[in-house]
């Protein structure tokens, strides 16, 4: 993928959110018929965060990663032009973003949702980094968010075991071309296996009687993990084979590989194939589980406060999830 560029963009501060309560394998097994073996064996997981509370949403959790990125630069929040919110979960169908937007008091960004489910935070990145790159602005906050317990079938034990809450923001700034930091992306969409991960429309059984038009909500999440299993396998390791070939970069420079937290199987198999080392593999999956769109962001800041991932660092960032969609972004950090 080519894209012109005028100046650089790198990002310079995350910061994370999660819920005060735990979930435990162990509790799950009270609701459903499942076992702490068969989760952590199958999955990697322990226990998951649930935002629990009357009106509580992505919002709450977004605000409090913004704020947390934007002070770890001191960055008042009238510095930034443009938020991204990448969220399958929105409080309001019209979008969540402005509501962040008014609750950090970044008045004088605009802002907007961005639904790609588990290949949001990738999506927006790549959006943040072509608006910085272009010119257009000087600062973007990107923010992935999710609440996916208000969906999840809890009765579905081939779900609900997998999916915990979270948020986590990144800001991205212009800089020179020089020191642009933004490497390379890959993006993909194959929107005939979206059946395989769906929360669908579901439509009344009867029309307005006047209007024969059929209003409706939404169901739960259904998925094909086996599905969903395989693909993340097969084409995550060519997307960043592709990513890095066409920056003349080899495997052998990753310091870093930062994957949606879907399954710790799948981040393995996705390392084995590259013949990258399990040690540069960032995993917190134990601790939240599958986070959707916050999963990506939330583990890059554990992995900066953790002293993991450092300066010059090359990491590779990739998502997958419904859609399908997936993809890859190469940065230096
Ligand atoms: O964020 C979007 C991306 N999502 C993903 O990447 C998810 C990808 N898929 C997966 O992670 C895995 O497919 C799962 C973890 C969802 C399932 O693991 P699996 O190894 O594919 O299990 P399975 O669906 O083949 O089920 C194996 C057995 C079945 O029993 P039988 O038919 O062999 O008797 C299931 O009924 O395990 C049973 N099972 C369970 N047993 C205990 C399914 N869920 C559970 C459970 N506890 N929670």
């Amino acid at each position: 993928m080519k894209s012109l560029m005028i100046q650089g963009a790198k990002i310079i501060a995350t910061g994370s959110a999660i819920p005060s309560s735990s979930f435990s394998n162990h509790d799950m097994s009270k609701l459903v018929s499942t076992s702490d073996e068969w989760i952590f064996s199958r999955t990697g997981i322990r226990e998951r965060r649930l935002l629990k509370g009357v009106d509580k949403s992505i919002v709450d959790l977004g605000v409090v990663a913004s704020k947390k990125a934007l002070d770890k630069i001191s960055m008042h929040p009238s510095k930034i032009d443009l938020i991204i919110l990448a969220t399958s979960t929105p409080h309001d169908l019209f979008g969540s973003a402005s509501k962040l937007q008014s609750e950090i008091g970044a008045y004088n960004a605009v802002a907007f949702d961005l639904t790609a489910a588990c290949s949001g935070f990738v999506l927006s990145l790549v959006t943040a980094s072509q608006f910085l790159q272009t010119g257009a602005y000087s600062n973007i906050l990107v923010v992935g968010a999710d609440v996916l317990s208000k969906w999840v079938d809890w009765s579905d034990r081939s779900t609900c075991i997998l999916f915990g809450d979270a948020a986590g923001a990144a800001i991205l700034q212009s800089c020179s071309l020089i020191n642009n930091a933004i490497l390379n992306f890959q993006l993909k969409t194959d929107g005939n296996y979206s059946k395989y991960l769906s929360i669908a429309y579901k439509q009344n059984t009867s029309a307005h009687p006047q209007l024969n038009i059929y209003q409706g909500s939404f169901k739960k999440i259904y998925m094909n993990g086996k599905e969903v299993y395989k693909f993340a396998v097969f084409q995550i390791p060519l997307s960043i084979l592709k990513c890095l070939n066409s920056i003349n970069m080899s495997v052998q420079e990753i310091d870093w590989l930062v994957l949606h937290q879907a399954n710790e199987r799948i981040l393995i198999a996705i390392a084995q194939k590259l013949s990258i080392s399990t040690n540069k593999v960032i995993s917190n999956l134990r601790k939240y589980g599958n986070t959707s769109a916050a999963s990506i962001p939330l583990a890059l800041d554990e992995a900066v406060q953790d002293n993991k991932i450092s300066s010059n660092d090359i990491v590779v960032i990739s998502g997958f999830g419904a859609g399908l969609t997936w993809g890859t972004i190469v940065v230096r950090w």
